[in-house]
Formats: C-alpha cells, sequence, structure tokens
C-alpha cells in the first residue's frame, strides 16, 4: 500500500485533494495529514473521512524538525505532496514574517526531512519515491498583453511577499533535485476555487458578502485577471503528474478561463439568483449596488494566464470542469454548508475582515 504525506491537508485544496484521493483509490492508499492548524486550517473539511483505517492526522508544524523527521521515521512515506503554506497576498503585505517563515524555512525542513529518509548509503535515493511541491502562478509575476501566457519557461518575478516566498521554496526544491538528485515534481497552478475555500479569497468572500447582503470589495478598477481553476481539475492534476510526471521536471496546471475580477462578481451575484428560490430571503439580498471599488492592493499583479501545453501533452491532463458548472458546483456546496460558512466566520475572521476592509 503506497502511503502520501500530505502537508497542510486541512486547508483549502490539500482537504480538497484528501477527499478526491480517496473517492479515486479507496483504501489502496493510505494519507498521514500534517497540518499545524493555522487560521486556514479545518478539521470540519476532512470531518468524513477522519474515522478511516488508511487516514491519519497529525498536528505538527512543518518547520519543527524534530516533528518531520519523526513522521518521516515511522511511517514509510512513498510521496510528499507538500500543500501547507501561507496563502493569501493581503495577509503577506501586512505580515511577510510567517509567509517566510512557512513558505521557505517550513518548506527546506519537508526536503531535508524527505532527503534524509529516502537517501541511500551510495547517494541513490530508495526507487519509487517522489516529493511533490505544489507551486503557484504567480511566482511568474504579472503578464500585461492578452495573448501572452505562463509557460514553464518563463522566467520568474514574484512581486508580493507570498509570491516570493513561494518561489524561493519552489527554487529550492528545484535546488534539491539538481544537487542531491533528490526525486521531485513541482507544480505551477493557476487560482483555485471549489468547496471549502475560506473566506478571504475572493469568491468565497464574494457569495458569503452577497448572501448576506453586504459590501461587495473590488480591489483598483476591477480589471485585473485571474484564470480560475475548479479545484477536483487540480487535485486530479496532482495524482496526474505524481503517477507520470518525469523526474525535476516542472508543469504548469491552469483553467484555460481567464476572467477580470469584476466579471467574477457579476457571474456568482447573476447564478445566486438564478439558483436561489423566489421564497429563499436572501434572494433580495442579493444586489449589485453593493460593488463597492476599495483602494487596489499594493503591488497588484494585473493579469495571470496559464499555458497548460506540457501537462496535457506529456501526461494528459486537461481542465474538465467548465467555469458555468464549477461555479454552480461552489455555490450550492455553499448552500449546503451554511454552519461550515459560521464557524470559520466568527472569531478571528471578524477581527481580520475589519482590520483588512476598513482601510479601504
Ligand atoms: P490554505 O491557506 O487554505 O491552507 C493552507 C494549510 O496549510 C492550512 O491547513 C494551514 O493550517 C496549513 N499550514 C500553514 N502553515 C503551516 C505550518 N507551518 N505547518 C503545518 N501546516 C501549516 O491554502 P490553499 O489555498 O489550500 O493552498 C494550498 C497550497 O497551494 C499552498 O502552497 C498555495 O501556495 C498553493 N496554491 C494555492 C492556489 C489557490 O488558488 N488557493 C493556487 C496555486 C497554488
Ligand atoms: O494564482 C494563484 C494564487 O491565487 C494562489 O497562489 C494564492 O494562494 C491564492 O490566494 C490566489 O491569489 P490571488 O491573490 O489571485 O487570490 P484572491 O482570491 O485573494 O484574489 C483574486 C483577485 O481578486 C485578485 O486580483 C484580488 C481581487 N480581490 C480579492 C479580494 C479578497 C478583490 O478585488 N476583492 C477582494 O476582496
Amino acid at each position: 500500500m503506497r502511503t502520501y504525506l500530505v502537508t497542510g491537508g486541512a486547508g483549502f485544496i490539500g482537504s480538497n485533494y484528501i477527499h478526491y484521493m480517496f473517492r479515486k483509490y479507496g483504501d489502496e492508499i493510505k494519507i498521514v495529514n500534517v497540518d499545524c492548524l493555522t487560521y486556514a486550517g479545518n478539521l470540519e473539511n476532512l470531518k468524513d473521512i477522519e474515522d478511516r483505517e488508511n487516514y491519519q492526522f497529525i498536528k505538527a508544524d512543518i518547520c519543527d524538525r524534530e516533528a518531520i523527521e519523526r513522521i518521516f521515521a515511522e511511517n514509510d512515506i512513498d510521496r510528499v505532496v507538500h500543500f501547507a503554506a501561507e496563502s493569501h497576498v493581503d495577509r503577506s503585505i501586512k505580515n511577510p514574517d510567517i509567509f517566510v517563515r512557512t513558505n521557505v524555512l517550513g518548506t527546506q525542513v519537508m526536503l531535508d526531512s524527505a532527503k534524509k529518509a529516502w537517501e541511500l548509503a551510495d547517494g541513490s535515493f530508495m526507487a519509487d519515491k517522489k516529493f511533490l511541491y505544489v507551486s503557484t502562478d504567480e511566482v511568474y509575476g504579472s503578464l500585461e498583453e492578452e495573448g501572452s501566457y505562463f509557460y514553464e519557461t518563463t522566467p520568474f518575478a514574484p512581486h508580493s511577499p507570498y509570491s516570493a516566498s513561494k518561489a524561493a521554496g519552489d527554487m529550492l526544491t528545484k535546488a534539491y533535485f539538481d544537487t542531491y538528485g533528490l526525486p521531485v515534481n513541482i507544480t505551477s497552478c493557476s487560482n483555485n476555487y471549489g468547496p471549502y475555500q475560506f473566506p478571504e479569497k475572493l469568491i468565497p468572500l464574494i457569495i458569503n458578502n452577497a448572501l448576506q447582503g453586504k459590501k461587495l470589495p473590488v480591489y483598483g478598477d476591477g480589471k485585473n485577471v485571474r484564470d480560475w481553476l475548479y479545484v477536483d481539475d487540480h487535485a486530479k492534476a496532482i495524482d496526474m503528474v505524481l503517477e507520470k510526471g518525469k523526474l525535476g521536471e516542472r508543469y504548469n496546471i491552469g483553467g484555460h478561463n481567464e476572467k477580470q475580477n469584476i466579471e467574477i462578481i457579476h457571474i456568482i451575484l447573476d447564478t445566486l439568483r438564478e439558483m436561489l428560490p423566489d421564497s429563499d430571503p436572501r434572494k433580495e439580498l442579493v444586489r449589485d449596488d453593493l460593488i463597492t471599488y476599495v483602494t487596489d492592493r499594493k503591488g497588484h499583479d494585473r493579469r495571470y494566464a496559464i499555458a497548460p501545453d506540457k501537462i496535457k501533452a506529456e501526461i494528459g491532463w486537461y481542465p474538465e470542469t467548465m467555469f458555468e458548472e464549477g461555479i454552480r458546483l461552489t455555490i450550492q456546496w455553499f448552500f449546503e454548508h451554511e454552519e461550515w460558512m459560521k464557524h470559520v466566520t466568527s472569531g478571528d475572521y471578524q477581527k481580520y475582515y475589519e482590520e483588512m476592509y476598513s482601510s479601504k
């Protein structure tokens, strides 16, 4: 039985990935989920799988070398899928320290621990082991022109403390392949959306605010472009790269779904109105005039667009979920998980929201 060590599995993409893997492989695999449960980590995301015999949750910080080495020593890990990170650009602008700690130093601890566990006496590595670093398209910086895309060969030009810290983790991963031969892959993915996404990110924030008749904050002119991918498609891509990716290679993952932020907001409002029955009192709260242009994000990247040609040609992955379908699935999930939203938006979230948006 193959054992996967998933870091950050209590977060948005990590928990969707764990669900995807159990749906696909059932009892054929074991997953060890290592997460220190920051504000973004939520064990409620994993409620329906937590009792599985082939699943184990370990609360640990990826910067804690002793704890991570112990996890490798106690489990025969075959695959590392390294999601754990501080992931929100706005938070990185306010407090870069924690981003460098987790995304750079934590990644180095993960790489060192995998190397220590998998390296043989002659400096080669055990067969059939792999470390996958979940990177982001933000390492490539920003595109201006329509028609230009991020390729795997696009030079790095990160702008925010978040993307700079992810780029450092990304480059360290490649360095461990180039220097020691650690078996790695790197995936650079565009913006994800779907179930369990924390409502500091654009799509769940707009859904949550719209259903409560709250202002819908748009940074700058609202014309920044992101390339949206349904989270299950990302989970599938990671699985396929682990299975078929050539060692040491990077693969871009993207949805071929570029949209301006203001378009996304209008699609959400229209879809909410269409999906809510007339009898639902929230329907009246969903209003276009709540769209509010606010101060722009500092250093706001203008446009991201991924060329997923390599992963399609070499691995056979392509985005399957059209945005129109993915956004309906997402909204339906939020309709059915009001309690989840209530829990994650109580307490600290209120404080964050007031601090982040009162100055805008
Ligand atoms: P998230 O913020 O929802 O989840 C991050 C998880 O990591 C949380 O469960 C948190 O508790 C955990 N974590 C944070 N610091 C930790 C530490 N020191 N030790 C152990 N666990 C820790 O993030 P996400 O949106 O699910 O993103 C997951 C990964 O995917 C990140 O590496 C991110 O850079 C990358 N990524 C995200 C997107 C996106 O659109 N969300 C796109 C491309 C790449
Ligand atoms: O591209 C991949 C990246 O996508 C990941 O690496 C990051 O972890 C993930 O957070 C995401 O980063 P973004 O900054 O693109 O996502 P966010 O949802 O924060 O913002 C999306 C766009 O919407 C961006 O242009 C900023 C804008 N925005 C965001 C918020 C929260 C608004 O206009 N208003 C808002 O209130």
